[in-house]
């Protein structure tokens, strides 16, 4: 597409049962997106249990933004941009750690863990200058749900509870598979680096039609029955939360299997001890619903996948390179389901696991597939005639329609074109 491009305007670009493929290769439209969705809406950035302690630190970002994470003496958290005021060199360079302050390795002016610059050396050299100015940048709008930790570089817009909106539930549903109803993030990071565009891993995320084919492999050598989930037979749906959310639903397929844990692919006797805890937490009939619906498999909008058993952070580092960060789901008071949970993550989207391995094939054949002549256009129609309005009020499919994608894409429209 030529340097004229008006990235304001997605007529052309976007309809109803297709989108263009320029959309996912057009560095000018990535440039968009950045200003206009990532450094403006609410993006999630990072888990309260991950500074659990006060002056605890982690780095982050918020797409090619590096971040530092921190919680103050005071317990307050900051999202402070890790770039030093003075002539720019990175702060910090060490993942996470516990400190009161960071000095800058390059002429050691020093910051305190909440942005503001609390002193340099030889100062002499330095009459006048008004140390107020000079602190870290910091992500000025910062909130959080149920220890989710969101981000946002606008000063003013929507709330957090405005931009979460559905996805709220899918929060709640996950943390009430907590004893003491809170996950913690405290399993470490694993990094995914494909050559594809942040929107193809965003879709993927709540395809429900790809599972069978591209992760055939790994659900026959597991002996698994997700596969059967995602299949025409299924009763389960896929659903357009609004706001770019969405989720593949699989509770009616539990429930009719009707078993604690089922939805893990284990029962209840392999985990007594996490059960009796859930029991006595919930009371014997409500547990064992929270335990047969399972946790939820929801994409919060842009970047914030909930996989089950795992979280998926996506960021969009160019307009064909993406970083997905993953780490198994710890629930507070349940430490014989946090082993399985790691072993299962290893096992699946570790380092030999094939899930993302599979789907990181798809993301970047698609990729490069894209970028061909000719067909110009990403086919979105399936499941079209038959999307219903849920008693909720939201749009629902069968499983395996794409009408997650459909819901993305006129949220995304909008938030392009907005002014
Ligand atoms: Fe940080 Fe000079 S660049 S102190
Ligand atoms: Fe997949």
């Amino acid at each position: 597409m030529g340097a004229t491009r008006d990235t304001r305007s997605m007529a052309g670009l976007i309809e109803a049962e297709r989108v263009h493929g320029s959309l996912y290769c057009d560095p000018e439209i990535f440039a968009a997106e950045l200003e206009r969705i990532w450094y403006r809406g609410w993006v999630y950035v990072g888990h309260a249990s991950e500074i659990a302690r006060p002056n605890d630190f982690v780095m982050k970002s918020i797409g090619p933004q590096a971040l530092i994470m921190t919680r103050d003496q005071q317990g307050d958290v900051h999202l402070l941009l890790n770039r030093c005021s003075h002539r720019g060199a990175q702060i910090c360079v060490t993942k996470k750690g516990n400190a009161a302050s960071f000095t800058c390795p390059y002429h050691a002016w020093n910051f305190k863990n909440d942005g503001r610059l609390h002193g340099f050396p030889f100062p002499s050299g330095y009459e006048g200058v008004d140390k107020a100015g000079l602190g870290l940048a910091r992500v000025p709008r910062v909130d959080s749900y149920k220890g989710f930790v969101f981000g946002s570089f606008a000063a003013t817009g929507p709330s957090l509870d405005e931009h979460l909106g559905a996805g709220r539930e899918a929060i709640d549903r996950l943390v009430r598979n907590s004893p003491e109803g809170e996950v913690e993030i405290t399993a470490g990071f694993l990094q995914h680096k494909v050559k594809a565009n942040w929107k193809f891993l965003l879709e993927n995320e709540t395809d429900g039609y790809h599972p069978q084919f591209v992760h055939a492999s790994i659900f026959s050598v597991a002996e698994s029955g997700i596969g059967s989930l995602y299949g025409g037979k299924s009763t389960a749906v896929t659903r357009y939360l609004g706001n770019g959310h969405s989720e593949n639903d699989l509770r009616p397929e539990f429930r009719r299997l009707g078993k604690p844990l089922g939805w893990f692919g284990t029962d209840a006797q392999r985990f007594p001890e996490y059960v009796s805890r859930m029991r006595a937490a919930h009371g014997t009939e409500v547990a064992d619903r929270i335990m047969i619906d399972g946790t939820p498999h929801t994409m919060i909008f842009p970047n914030l996948f909930i996989a089950e058993i795992q979280i998926f952070v996506l960021q969009a580092v160019a307009v064909d390179e993406t970083v997905q960060h993953v780490t198994a789901l710890q629930f507070k008071g349940a430490p014989e389901l946090n082993r399985r949970l790691r072993q299962q993550t290893m096992g699946s989207v570790g380092s030999a696991g094939f899930l993302l391995a599979d789907d990181a094939e798809m993301y970047e054949r698609t990729q490069r597939g894209v970028q061909s002549r000719d067909p110009q256009w990403v086919f979105l129609g399936r499941g079209v005639h038959r999307e219903r309005v849920d008693e909720q009020g939201f749009r629902v499919g069968d499983v395996t329609d794409e009408i997650a994608s459909r819901g993305m894409w006129e949220h995304y429209r909008a938030l392009m074109e907005a002014a």
